[in-house]
């Protein structure tokens, strides 16, 4: 039986590609490595395996890693890019040593600027068969923003200029994580995934539609533009826009728009509310 181990298992993006992976492999074929303390009801409710483990610590990676056959390491959030590089190394070192034979690795557009997430791909394809997915940026944050700011004003802001945003969601980027590493003859590879283009004028619109109210889009400076305006200057500059659809190849569909994204908000809202 393949076996396989996902890291980040609490988090936006392991979690949901370790609930996707339920829904193609047996339940007992998965494991989730969550760190000492963590919550893990929802872990618990899919019956998949839990397993104890800190990217610092090769003892709890050792552990975690006996009998896997296929892993999907999902990125570190730690911002420093040597403790990003060091533990990343960790779980790698500890896959080969464990024998594992395929390790799907969550990078980011743009990698090749960025040491934490390159020289982690370097050290993938140094030491074992590797599927580097090189994710665009989340949809969610940009779609969480907007409506807050839409309930609260009617007005939402971006110092995009105009230019479009490209984000992808967390659950099309879990999908292709799961159709990378259960993939029958899973090859190295390097795949650039994003979504497709949006504007702040359509949010609006959307946002409109959806609330009931006027909702309009006004441009700002970046530091107006709160912890997105770094995000949106890149935009502006027609950055990360240029990706080629890998995405949609991979799932044999359209990613899910910023409107589906931001309907499933109001939808996870609704049920919190009743
Ligand atoms: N594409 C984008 O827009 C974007 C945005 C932000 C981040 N990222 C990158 O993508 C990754 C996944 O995103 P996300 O939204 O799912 O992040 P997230 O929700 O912050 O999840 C990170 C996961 O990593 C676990 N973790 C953190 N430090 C660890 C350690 N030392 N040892 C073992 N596990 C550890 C966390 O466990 P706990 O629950 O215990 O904290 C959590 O399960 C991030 O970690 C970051 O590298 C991408």
């Amino acid at each position: 039986m393949t076996t396989y181990l996902v890291t980040g298992a609490t988090g936006n993006l392991g979690s949901r590609i370790t609930r996707q992976l339920t829904r193609i492999s047996p339940v007992e074929a998965i494991t989730a490595l969550v760190r000492p303390g963590a919550e893990t009801s929802h872990l618990e409710d899919l019956g998949v395996g839990i397993v104890r483990g800190h990217y610092e610590d090769l003892g709890s990676l050792r552990h975690a890693l006996g009998g896997v056959t296929r892993l999907v390491l999902v990125s570190s959030p730690i911002l420093d890019p040597t403790a990003r590089v060091r533990q990343h190394r960790n779980v790698i070192e500890q896959a080969v040593g464990a024998g594992v034979e395929h390790v799907v690795y969550t990078s980011a557009l743009g990698a090749e600027h960025d040491p934490g997430h390159f020289e982690t791909e370097q050290a993938l394809e140094r030491s074992v068969p590797s599927t580097i997915l090189r994710n665009g940026l989340y949809s969610e944050p940009f779609a969480r923003r907007a409506l807050n700011e839409a309930v609260r004003s009617g007005s939402i802001t971006s110092s995009t200029g105009g230019h479009p945003v490209r984000t992808a969601s967390w659950d099309d980027l879990a999908e292709a994580a799961c159709l990378a590493v259960t993939a029958v003859d899973p090859q190295s590879s390097i795949r650039r995934l994003n979504g497709t283009p949006w504007t702040y004028d359509e949010l609006a619109r959307h946002l409109a539609a959806r609330l009931g109210r006027s909702v309009t889009h006004q441009e700002v400076a970046d530091d107006e533009s709160g912890p997105l305006g770094q995000l949106h200057a890149l935009f502006r500059h027609g950055l990360l826009t240029q990706s080629p659809d890998e995405l949609t190849g991979m799932l044999r569909r359209a990613p899910r728009s910023i409107e589906v994204v931001v309907d499933a908000l109001l939808g996870d809202d609704t049920r919190r509310e009743a």
